[in-house]
Parts: C-alpha cells; structure tokens; sequence
C-alpha cells in the first residue's frame, strides 16, 4: 500500500533528522558539514521532483519547478534547515520538504502552473553559530547588511570565511536579491511550536501576523574575589548581579501577556566553584507582537538592569544583536489561503505567531502568508517535538489547492 503524501513528507524530514552534529540528537548550524549533508539531499529530493537546484551564495538552496512559460514571475516557498541545539525535526524543514513533495506531485501529472514555484531552504534562521539571523532570506529580500559578513561564531571564524570554507561566494550574495517583478508572493509552511491547534484539534491555522523579536548580548563585570574570605556586604558579584537581572527580566515580561523574555544562554567566568563570579556573560530574546511595546519593553528593561549594577557596584554592558520588527502577513494572500483550507474541509483559524520565520524577512520583499501546522502538545524547540502524517497530509492538500487557486500575477 503506498504510503500517502503526508506519510511521505513525514518520512523525509525523519530522514534529514539524521544530518546532526550530535549522536542521537539533532542539532545542525548554519554552514556546518551536517549543513552540507541537508543541502545535498534536498537538492536531490528537489531534482527527484523535476526542478532545478542550486546552492546560492549565502548558502541557502533554492530549487525552481518552471512555469507554464519559462521565466515567468515565481511563487517563493520555503523554511529553513538549520535548527536549535537539541531540536526537534519539524521546525523548518517541515515547510522544505512539504512543498518538494507538492511540486513533484504536480510534475508526476505533468501539471505546469501560469508561474513557477522556487522552495528555498534558508540556512540560517535559528541563528545559533552566528550572532545574526535570517541571512538567507535577507538575502532573497534585497535586505541583507554586508556588516553581518564580519561577525564570528565562538571559534572566531567570520560568517564571510564560513561562507567560502562553504563553498559559497559572498560577493555574489547582492545577485541573490529578487526583483519585484519576478516574485509573485510568499508562503511558508511551518510547524505551529505551540498548543493552539491542538487545543481546538485542527489540523492547520492561518497566520495572520509574526511578533517582533530583539536578541541582546548582556555583559556584567564585577570583582572576582575569594569565597572564603570575601564578607557578602562587600562582594561585587556578577553572577549574584546577573540572576537578580535575569529575575526582573522574567518580571518585567510577566507583567504583560503580550510580551515574552527568555534568558538562554549565559557563562560565567573566571568559573572556579571557590571564586566570586567576576562576569557573568548572558543573552535576552524578547518578542511582542506590536513594534512600540517591543521597544517601550526593551528601554524599560535596559533601565533595570543598569539600576541593579549601579545598586550593585557592577557595570553591565547590552549590547543589541538583532531586531526584526513584527509583521503582518498579506491580506490577500491570506485569504487565497483561507479559501484552501476551507475548499479542503478545515475551520479556517486565524491566529499570531510568537514565533519567528523567514516570512518575517522575505515580507519586506512581496506579499507573504504562512500555513501552520498542528504538533503534537504545540512542543517545539525540544527532541519531543512531534506531527502526525494525517495533519503533514492535510497540509500538503491545502498547499496543493492554493497552488491551484493562485492568480498568476500578485497585480
Ligand atoms: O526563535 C524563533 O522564533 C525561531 O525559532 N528562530
Ligand atoms: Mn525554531
Ligand atoms: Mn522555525
């Protein structure tokens, strides 16, 4: 019996899984040699379907399934590949390998649509090898700031000799930018990373808006000192410091449910368990769905946090290393999408993403709209992350009818 679409495209993101930096997990960072193992299988599973596939100069793959009438405006599609430490399989490369197995589905008809179809498989939207994000589809959007090409992972290798050590030319990455006229419009399957769909048991949601984001290196210096000789009263603690920081963090964000703060990361030096912490060296990822709470939260925080080292005879140091504003997902294409999944026999829910995506870059390029897809307990970010193929399934009918039902020209 063969298996149906959704058990397929299940099986393929399970099988991407095993392209990890780690034994019996997944992690897999931007231009890393698992990196490279993803890139040449779906450039595989990408001409397997009857398109063509490159590897562009920032390190994303892009495959191009060719309209009715060659050179055509495109339909942008995609996720990305990369993932978070200890991550789950579906983030991301849900939404490559969905459309892959779409676009081979229409090539086994001998279908051809009034446009062509590219799937990009971003390489760089989690952001953990680099202090930066969304490269590759600030790439695709024309906004990709060369500056980024300088900045270093925590061997001090910079993302521009990453790059060539890649195998790609970051000269070239300005010709990766697309032009207007050649893109029809964006749309981004992607697991829902939270309990929503599961709660109201559907399958699939709308998007209708992704919530802004800012990420802050935090640097608290104070005094290294001995710990048995050292009177509490008199200690400058960075570590003391950072944990009363990272405690009003989680208050300040508490205090309004539109707003999330997480501290993920964070080393201590000089690390002795008989030596007062000299500096405590931590990150900030705070989100709101509006732009002007985000930033009000972001001052607010800042003010904080410099009252408690000045309390506490410490300095501290925010440096912000990415903002991406939030963005609302494009009436029009939305509604195309509303339309398929109501054409397929779902309830139509809209509803926000906390989350970030590639969408929210490739927006500031054309018209962009997102399908989620319900997983399982809405755990993301995490090896329990799951989905079942009967939902994959139910997506990847709606992506096919969207397909269809798209005008040929976003004008
Ligand atoms: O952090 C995010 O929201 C995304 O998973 N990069
Ligand atoms: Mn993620
Ligand atoms: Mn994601």
């Amino acid at each position: 019996m063969s298996l149906s679409l959704g058990a397929r495209i299940k099986a393929q993101v399970d099988d991407w899984a095993r392209f990890s930096s780690e034994e019996g997990q997944l992690t897999r960072t931007f231009l890393s040699p698992e990196h490279a193992q993803v890139v040449e299988a779906v450039i595989a599973a990408m001409t397997d379907a009857g398109m063509s596939a490159r590897l562009d100069a920032i390190g994303n793959v892009v495959g191009r399934y060719e309209a009715e009438t060659p050179g055509a405006p495109a339909l942008l599609t995609g996720s990305h590949v990369d993932t978070v430490r200890d991550a789950g399989p579906y983030d991301g490369n849900l939404g490559v390998a969905l459309p892959i197995a779409c676009i081979a589905e229409l090539h086994a008809r001998g279908k051809r649509l009034p446009f062509a179809v590219e799937v990009i498989a971003f390489g760089d939207e989690e952001g953990v090898r680099f202090p930066t994000t969304l490269s590759g589809s600030h790439a695709i959007a024309g906004t990709f700031d060369p500056a980024v090409l300088t900045v270093t992972d925590a061997d001090g290798v910079t993302l521009k000799q990453a790059l060539r050590d890649f195998g790609c030319q970051p000269d070239n990455i300005p010709a990766e930018a697309r032009r207007r006229a050649d893109v029809n419009g964006f749309i981004e399957v992607h697991i829902k990373q939270g309990p929503v769909l599961e709660r109201e048991d559907l399958p699939v949601g709308i998007v209708t808006a992704i919530s802004g984001a800012s990420r802050f290196r935090i640097v608290v210096d104070g005094m290294a000192g001995h710990a048995g000789t050292v009177p509490m009263g008199a200690r400058q603690d960075a570590l003391a410091g950072a944990a009363e920081m990272v405690l009003a963090i989680e208050r300040h964000a508490g205090s309004n449910p539109a707003l999330v703060a997480t501290v993920g990361r964070m080393t201590v030096e000089p690390g002795a368990i008989n030596v007062i912490p000299g500096r405590a060296d931590f990150s900030l990822d705070i989100r709101a769905p509006e732009n002007a709470l985000l930033r009000e939260s972001i001052a607010a925080v800042q003010h904080e946090l410099r009252a408690i080292a000045e309390r506490r005879q410490l300095s501290v140091v925010l440096e912000e290393q990415y903002m991406q504003e939030a963005v609302t997902c494009d009436p029009r294409l939305t509604q195309t999408l509303v339309d398929s999944v109501t054409r397929c026999g779902h309830r139509a829910r809209r509803l926000p993403s906390g989350a970030g995506h590639d969408a929210m870059a490739v927006a500031a390029l054309c018209p962009m709209a997102m399908l989620f897809v319900r997983c399982g307990g809405g755990i993301s970010h995490n090896p329990g992350e799951t989905v079942t193929a009967e939902d994959v399934d139910a997506a990847a009918r709606v992506f096919l009818d969207f397909l269809e039902a798209l005008p040929a020209s976003k004008d």
